[in-house]
């Protein structure tokens, strides 16, 4: 990592900010946004195209260490995603940072599990799990937090429910159960396990998890359970920004637009609609980008946004405003 790739321009436009060396030019006017040093603890990356896959690398361009928590039964793919020539322009950080995305630590982690004290034998004997010696939520943060003797960033990426495509009302209590399991509680226990790793950092701690506008409007499709997940998801945002705020840790959302990462393309095959729906009512009248939310995800996660806790912040391009 290059220090002074460190510094992006946040006053220019887009363009202005690709190239460093015109940074170095206008260095005076320049706002930095430098995360030197800081540790960031990324839950979610489930490959290329996923959103914590960009916000990793955003954060890491900006100059965090990162680890990644990834789901045990993906551990293998995102190994070798992040080695294989395949996937090298994949790896590129953004904003004309040099270098790849490169974490410290790659650790599997299953958010249904807070301890490892909670995995029943079913899975404790599944092969996939079988070969780690931890997966659950309070060991792996535990373990990040020991490594690099902190953690300041904790990003919260995940979602999952088994009846995705079934509607509100043919879903079964216990996929909706689980659904608000892995996709809500979840940032709670991963909170409570960072909490005395997250407290006292230089400049404060910053968590950041991802919501869809389907948890405080009717989204016919978003079933499965996930719409009342996100709705908790978004409470609790705001209980964790109280329960944690005087130890100057804060918790925020982002709230994307339709994106066709592989979870969304499980909810429904025609996924693409929802982004062209979406797209041609917006103010903004196109799709989001991934970099757009990893580029919002920064911000919330810097000085800038210090002030900033318990907030839902929208990067949809603007659609959550309409009425028609
Ligand atoms: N793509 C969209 O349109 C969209 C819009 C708004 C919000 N979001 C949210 O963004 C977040 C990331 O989704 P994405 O679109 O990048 O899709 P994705 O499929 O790339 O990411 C979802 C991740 O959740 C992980 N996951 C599922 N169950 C898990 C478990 N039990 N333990 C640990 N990890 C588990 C998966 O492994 C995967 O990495 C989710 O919270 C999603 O709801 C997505």
């Amino acid at each position: 990592m290059q220090p002074e790739a460190a510094f992006f321009s946040i006053h220019f436009g887009r363009d202005s900010y690709d190239n460093f060396h015109s940074l170095i030019l206008c260095e005076k006017t320049m706002v930095p946004i430098n995360l030197s040093g800081k540790v960031a603890l990324i839950f979610g990356v489930g490959d290329n195209e996923s959103f914590a896959w960009f916000i990793a690398k955003t954060l890491q361009a900006a100059g965090a260490r990162i680890a990644l928590a990834v789901h045990p039964r993906v551990h293998g793919i995102v190994e070798s995603i992040l080695t294989r020539d395949l996937d090298a322009e994949s790896r590129k950080l953004p904003h004309g940072a040099s270098g790849e995305l490169k974490p410290e630590l790659v650790l599997p982690c299953d958010a249904r599990y807070d301890t490892m004290a909670d995995v029943d034998e079913e899975t404790k004997n599944d092969r996939r799990y079988k070969k780690f010696e931890f997966y659950a939520i309070k060991e792996v943060v535990e373990a990040v937090g020991k490594h690099f003797g902190g953690i300041d960033i904790l990003i919260h990426s995940i979602a999952f429910s088994r009846e995705i495509s079934k509607r509100a009302i043919e879903t079964s209590r216990s996929a909706y159960m689980e659904a608000i399991g892995i996709s809500a509680y979840s940032l709670t226990s991963m909170v409570r396990a960072a909490e005395p790793f997250m407290e006292g950092r230089t400049g404060g701690a910053s968590v950041v998890g991802l919501t869809y506008l389907g948890g405080s409007r009717v989204v016919p499709y978003y079933g499965g359970g996930m719409s009342t997940a996100k709705a908790a998801l978004q409470i609790d945002c705001g209980q964790l920004a109280h329960n944690v705020g005087a130890k100057n840790i804060r918790v925020n959302l982002i709230s994307a637009g339709p994106y066709a990462s592989r979870a969304a393309r499980s909810i429904r095959p025609d996924f693409d609609k929802s982004i062209t729906y979406a797209a041609e009512r917006s103010p903004l009248p196109r799709g989001i980008e991934p970099q757009e939310v990893a580029d919002a995800c920064l911000f919330l996660c810097s000085p800038l946004a210090s002030a900033i806790s318990g907030h839902t912040l929208f990067v949809d391009c603007g659609y959550n405003i309409m009425g028609v």
